[in-house]
């Protein structure tokens, strides 16, 4: 039997945080049947987050309760702090995710606080979700470089990621946040981290800005890592990184998965056409190139 694979897809999320002209509810809830048909298991819904800070994301409790429930299917909303835990919590949401970085300024930035002050609001929200039986997923961004610091060291990644691990988090995802890793360097925070920390609960989370992402993602493979975050037709970023790019693209991390002989459970023909879909209603190019080769041999 094939060795599984688990995407996490984040494009509802990080894919739309950071569109110019905001999709409203009803186009956000078709983007997400849409990727319901994919065979994809686990689906970043939204944010909980302040609608000042990323009005895209306005609304995603509201829009959760939208969406049909599948047992096959995770749903997750991002949780800063205790209100959005709460406000997840409201709409039956069973799985939320706490983000901080290993940079001091993003997440300043990113979420208005220092590293230290960031676990203790999630101390708060880890403390609720266990007595609701709530999962918690940890993100670390800038696992190698910070928009606004450089380059970050590989034990300050390895640090604030076993603080999350220890404080209840079922994985952490380790943020390639501005994409401008290269595999040697994300071999070495990959190193260090599994000195101290078992595959099974690390993910990887790369962005494309310099075409690295897959690359990384091989490295990854190499080094024993199996979950994934990746966003349909390459969308996403973050608003308080400036330049950084979309997310490697699901068709594009499909691709390589599959030709290496992984199951991911995805189907091909409803990855497309979710792919197609959104792009048409972003009016986008697609820039995933397994998405363009795709549809040039359907063409011809
Ligand atoms: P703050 O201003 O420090 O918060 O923001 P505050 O507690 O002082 O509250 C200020 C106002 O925000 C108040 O409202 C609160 O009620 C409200 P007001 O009285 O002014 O009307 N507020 C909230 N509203 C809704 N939901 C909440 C919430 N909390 C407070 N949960 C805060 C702190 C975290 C809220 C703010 O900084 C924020 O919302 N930041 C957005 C961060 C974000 O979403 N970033 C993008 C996602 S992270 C990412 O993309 C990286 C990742 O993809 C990995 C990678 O690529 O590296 C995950
Ligand atoms: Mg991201």
């Amino acid at each position: 039997m094939s060795e599984f694979v688990k995407i996490v897809e984040v494009a509802p999320r990080d894919g739309l945080q950071n569109e110019k002209t905001p999709l409203n509810l009803e186009q956000r809830k078709d983007f997400i049947l849409d990727l319901m048909q994919t065979g994809l298991k686990s689906i970043e819904v939204g944010s909980c987050v302040s609608a000042k800070w990323v009005p895209q994301m306005a609304e995603s409790d509201a829009l959760f309760v939208q969406l049909p429930q599948d047992p096959n299917i995770q749903f997750s909303l991002l949780t800063p702090n205790l209100k959005g835990f709460e406000s997840a919590l409201a709409v039956g949401c069973k799985e939320v995710a706490v983000f901080t970085a290993a940079s001091e300024s993003f997440t300043r930035k990113n979420i208005n606080c220092s590293i230290d002050e960031s676990l203790e609001k999630f101390a708060d929200v880890m403390s609720a979700a266990k007595a609701n039986g709530i999962k918690v997923r940890g993100y670390v961004s800038c696992m190698v470089d910070c928009p606004y610091e450089g380059a970050i060291d590989p034990q300050q990644v390895v640090k604030v990621s076993k603080r999350l691990l220890d404080m209840g988090c079922y994985e952490v995802s380790l943020g390639e946040t501005i994409g401008t890793a290269t595999p040697d360097r994300v071999k070495k925070v990959w190193d260090a981290c599994l000195a101290e920390l078992d595959s099974q609960v690390l993910a990887g989370h790369f962005h494309n800005t310099y075409g690295m992402a897959i690359a990384n993602i091989y490295q990854s493979l190499n080094q024993g890592i199996r979950v994934f975050d990746s966003s349909i037709a390459g969308l996403g970023g973050c608003p308080y990184a400036k330049g950084a790019s979309g997310n490697v693209a699901t068709e594009d991390l499909y691709y390589l998965l599959s030709r290496m002989g992984f199951e991911t459970g995805i189907n091909l023909d409803a990855l497309m056409h979710a792919s197609r879909n959104i792009s048409q209603v972003l009016k986008r190019n697609n820039p995933s190139n397994y998405a363009n080769a795709y549809w040039q041999t359907q063409c011809a």
